[in-house]
């Protein structure tokens, strides 16, 4: 197989109207259903991990089982430190061996989120300039699970798109991730995206700037489509796969209180993950790209 690049796959999928699903993981169960998923529709993919999964799957363990069903399912794989709070942290993720960087600093003043930003944009080019970096600004609001009230987006936390040009000029990024009214979780209220904000921030970024839409869950597919048509090429999404796990695992272990065997126990949560991955890659068009 060819090795694409995540820039080469994210800038065909922007001028082509499709995006590339970003699925986080924090057990082989569910790498494993997203990597059936992929396969099954030809799909480039990435795997992520925010901070608390690394610490849970461990980094070097991380990286080994992604190379393990790249090599087998002969798929482009890009795995994710997602949400990586520090420098630190996203350096680490490179010298382990993850070959996607999510940097985020989307907490500090802007000045300083640039230059954390551009620190490991440097860092990573340096030693290898085809690896995608990420970095994200704006406020996302939220926690990849299902909410319990409603999450009050401010005008002040979107993206403006003015600030996303200077961002991007000044970090050397690959990837763009924005505040357009999506929020991590599955909110209580239906959210609303800025479309026109995406397109706004579209148009001011340099082509080669993939743009990345955090909080997939719970957006109603309507407004996906509508994100994909803006500009959006990249989709993360974890509370909606979180929740089918857990959903299916609670279910199984209430009707077979007897069953001890884990891969009878795990089966039917991987095949829920699996159903769940297979409607997003359809959704986000990304069905047989390779
Ligand atoms: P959700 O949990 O809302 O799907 O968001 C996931 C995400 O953005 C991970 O980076």
């Amino acid at each position: 197989m060819k090795s694409v690049s995540l820039s080469e796959i994210l800038l065909n999928a922007q001028k082509s109207n499709w995006a590339a699903g970003h699925f986080n993981i924090s057990n082989l169960e569910q790498l494993r259903a997203i990597m059936e998923a992929a396969k099954k529709f030809n799909a480039p993919i990435m795997i992520g991990l925010s901070e608390g999964e690394r610490k849970f799957v461990g980094l070097r363990q991380a990286v080994a089982l992604v190379k393990a069903f790249k090599e087998e399912y002969g798929l482009p794989v890009f795995l994710n430190p997602d949400h990586s709070h520090s420098v630190d942290s996203a350096k680490e993720a490179y010298d382990v061996g993850f070959n996607s960087i999510h940097i985020d600093l989307s907490k500090l003043p802007f000045n300083e989120n640039i230059e954390g930003t551009k620190e490991v944009a440097d860092y990573v080019k340096s030693k290898n300039p085809e690896i995608s970096v990420e970095g994200e600004l704006g406020y996302l609001r939220g926690e990849s699970r299902i909410q319990k009230e409603v999450i009050k987006i401010k005008p002040e936390d979107l993206t403006k798109p003015e600030e996303a040009a200077e961002f991007a000029e000044k970090t050397g990024i690959d990837r763009f991730a924005g505040a357009y009214g999506n929020s991590h979780g599955i909110s209580v209220d239906e959210p609303a995206l800025d479309i026109e904000r995406i397109k706004a921030v579209r148009y001011v970024l340099p082509e080669r700037v993939a743009m990345v839409l955090h909080g997939g869950s719970g957006i109603p597919d309507s407004q996906i489509k509508e994100a994909i048509k803006a500009g959006i090429s990249n989709i993360h999404v974890n509370t909606e796969i979180r929740t089918a796990y857990a959903e299916a695992l609670r279910k199984f272990l209430a009707d077979n209180p007897e069953e001890t065997t884990p891969y009878k126990i795990m089966a039917p949560a991987v095949e829920a993950v699996r159903i769940k991955v297979e409607e997003k890659l359809k959704l986000f068009n990304s069905v047989i790209r390779i």
